[in-house]
């Protein structure tokens, strides 16, 4: 079976899932990151199956996999899915794919599933160690549950409740055209920059533009935050989100082996604001011991 992944991805998380297909799905998988400066990939006719994958932005998919997935031509009945990555596992996220799914089978696509994964926050705060740990190791342990499904021939509804759609589309119709206006107020700090250039190489839009010594960001901006996050000296000042900046990778395959980090936060421990992962969590494990998936045969 030959496997496209068609990955948006600002600072990293949903290609490391895509990667985790990669590694457990027993199948010939390519991923390809929606990026301008990436070459276009290949057209879907040429693969068996094809997954989307994209953080949550607002409650919803981000402009650049909308955009790429209207661009694609006729898709005939190809068997297609979906998967995400975003901070918390809340339902209110549920109705984030309606947009896309709609795309898709606009164009003739056969959508099997999508799937949500919770991976630490690249906005907003930044999650604990042991939370993100606690991230990695279940998003290891539900992607090898899912690559699993793939290969049985799962097929499930993906529609839903007329509540999650419009609440899902109302923050996709403010967030859109305002991370555009936005764009522009993003500055490098001159006191801080190593003018390393990694900004610009990032950013998936190429939306920073380097000369003389002096950064420009543009109105492409989608706010995916990758320029910020990847920036080594935490030069980037990112208008008017600067109390919900989080700088600096994860470092979740560290996390994942560093035994002094207790594991599972949650619901062992969980305090604050990480009660509210409690349910989702619940609703993996059970998932995974039907599967006879034990959670702990991923902490290395
Ligand atoms: C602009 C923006 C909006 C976001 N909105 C949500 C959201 O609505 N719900 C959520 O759980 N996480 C949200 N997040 C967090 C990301 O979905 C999450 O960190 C994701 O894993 C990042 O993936 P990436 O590294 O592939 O870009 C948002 C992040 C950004 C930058």
């Amino acid at each position: 079976m030959k496997v496209a992944l068609y990955v948006f991805s600002g600072t990293g998380n949903t290609l490391k899932v895509a990667a985790l297909y990669k590694q457990y799905l027993n199948a010939e998988v390519t991923v390809y990151r929606i990026a301008k400066r990436s070459p276009v990939p290949p057209a879907p006719a040429e693969f068996d199956l094809i997954g989307f994958g994209y953080p949550i932005h607002a409650f919803s998919a981000p402009e650049p996999i909308l955009k790429f997935a209207k661009t694609l031509p006729e898709l005939s009945g190809k068997q297609v899915f979906v998967f995400k990555t975003s901070g918390e596992g809340l339902h209110l996220n549920d109705g984030s794919s309606q947009k896309l799914i709609k795309i898709l089978k606009d164009k003739g696509g056969d959508v099997l599933f999508e799937r949500h994964y919770v991976m630490p926050y690249n906005m907003i705060y930044r999650h604990s160690d042991e939370m993100a740990k606690q991230m990695w190791i279940y998003t290891q342990a539900m992607v090898m549950l899912n690559a699993r499904q793939i290969e049985n021939g799962i097929r499930e509804n993906t529609n839903q409740s007329i509540f999650k759609k419009i609440f899902s589309a109302v923050f996709r119709v403010i967030e859109q055209p305002f991370t555009h206006v936005h764009g522009p107020l993003f500055k490098v700090n001159a006191s801080k920059c190593i003018h390393c250039e990694r900004c610009v190489k990032t950013c998936p839009q190429a939306n920073i533009t380097y000369k003389d010594g002096k950064f420009d960001f543009g109105t492409e901006c989608v706010l995916c935050m990758g320029c910020s996050f990847q920036c080594p000296t935490d030069a980037i000042s990112v208008g008017f989100f600067k109390f919900w900046k989080v700088n600096g990778s994860y470092r979740l395959n560290e996390l994942k082996k560093d035994e002094s980090l207790y594991f599972p936060l949650v619901p062992d421990r969980a305090k604050g604001i990480y009660r509210l992962y409690k349910k989702y969590y619940r609703e993996c494990d059970a998932q995974l011991e039907q599967a006879n998936i034990n959670v702990a045969d991923f902490i290395d």
